[in-house]
């Protein structure tokens, strides 16, 4: 598959990108186009010193406007105060068939613990998740929730062996199952429907909620995984 990374320079989007590369043809996507390509070399070149021959795809740079262009699946890691901005000025260069990942957590620091804080659009007083806002700025774009729980630095540490669940939400099948199959590419990630994309809030706010627990419990990184009740 061919994957941009909107915000591909970032934590998050690199380490999707180190490990996406192993199958996929992945461009991390910058406002700098400098920036972008010593990224991609920097990450290109991890990739390939752990994964040796069996790399089968690659990691190239470009500006955030030119890795959504011809790409089936386009990844969205901003911040989250960005995130509608950065879409919208680059909305003409998306093309309907594609599907839009939206990993974004808005979130603020309250005193030393964290809180989901929705991203404030449109006039609309209901709190609305960042995977809504972003559907309705590149509609009639699909669009799917995923990753907000995998922390990034699991993610950039390809030794690290994960045994994570990854919660997607969305509402079209078809584009559901394809961030489906690209999260199962990462081993260790187990993908896990939690329906429509509305549902992305609940997702989105477990990430203060994870960072809570780890700052009240002396944990590191936190993520979670969903346990069936076995006797
Ligand atoms: N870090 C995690 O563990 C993690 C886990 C799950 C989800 N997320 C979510 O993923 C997103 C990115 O997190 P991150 O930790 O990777 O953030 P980050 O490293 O701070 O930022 C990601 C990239 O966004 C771009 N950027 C920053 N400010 C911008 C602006 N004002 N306008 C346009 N682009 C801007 C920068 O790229 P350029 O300077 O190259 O343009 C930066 O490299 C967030 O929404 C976060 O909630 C993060």
């Amino acid at each position: 598959m061919r994957i941009g990374i909107l915000g591909g320079t970032g934590n998050m989007g690199g380490g999707l990108a180190l490990r996406f590369s192993l199958m996929h043809e992945v461009t991390v996507g910058s406002r700098s186009v400098e920036k972008a390509d010593e990224s991609a070399r920097a990450l290109g070149a991890k990739a390939a010193g752990f994964y040796g021959s069996a790399m089968r795809g690659s990691i190239k740079g470009a500006l955030n406007e030119d890795a959504v262009e011809n790409r089936d699946i386009i990844i969205e890691t901003l911040p989250a105060s960005a995130a509608i901005t950065t879409l919208t000025a680059i909305r003409d260069r998306f093309s309907y068939r594609q599907i839009v990942v939206s990993c974004v957590v808005p979130m603020k620091r309250k005193g030393k613990l964290y809180t989901w804080s929705p991203i404030v659009a449109g006039g609309c007083d209901e709190a609305r998740s960042a995977a809504e806002l972003i559907r309705d700025a590149v509609t009639p774009v699909r669009v799917v929730s995923a990753f907000q729980t995998i922390p990034a630095d699991y993610l950039n540490d390809l030794e690290a062996v994960l045994d994570l669940d990854v919660l997607v939400a969305g509402d079209d099948e078809t584009a559901v199952e394809s961030v489906m199959g690209l999260a199962r590419d990462i081993p260790g990630l187990r993908p896990l429907r939690v329906g429509p994309l509305e549902n992305s809030k609940w997702v989105e706010s477990l990430t203060p909620l994870l960072l809570n627990a780890a700052i009240l419990n002396h944990l590191h990184d936190p993520s979670i995984r969903i346990v069936p009740w076995s006797p």
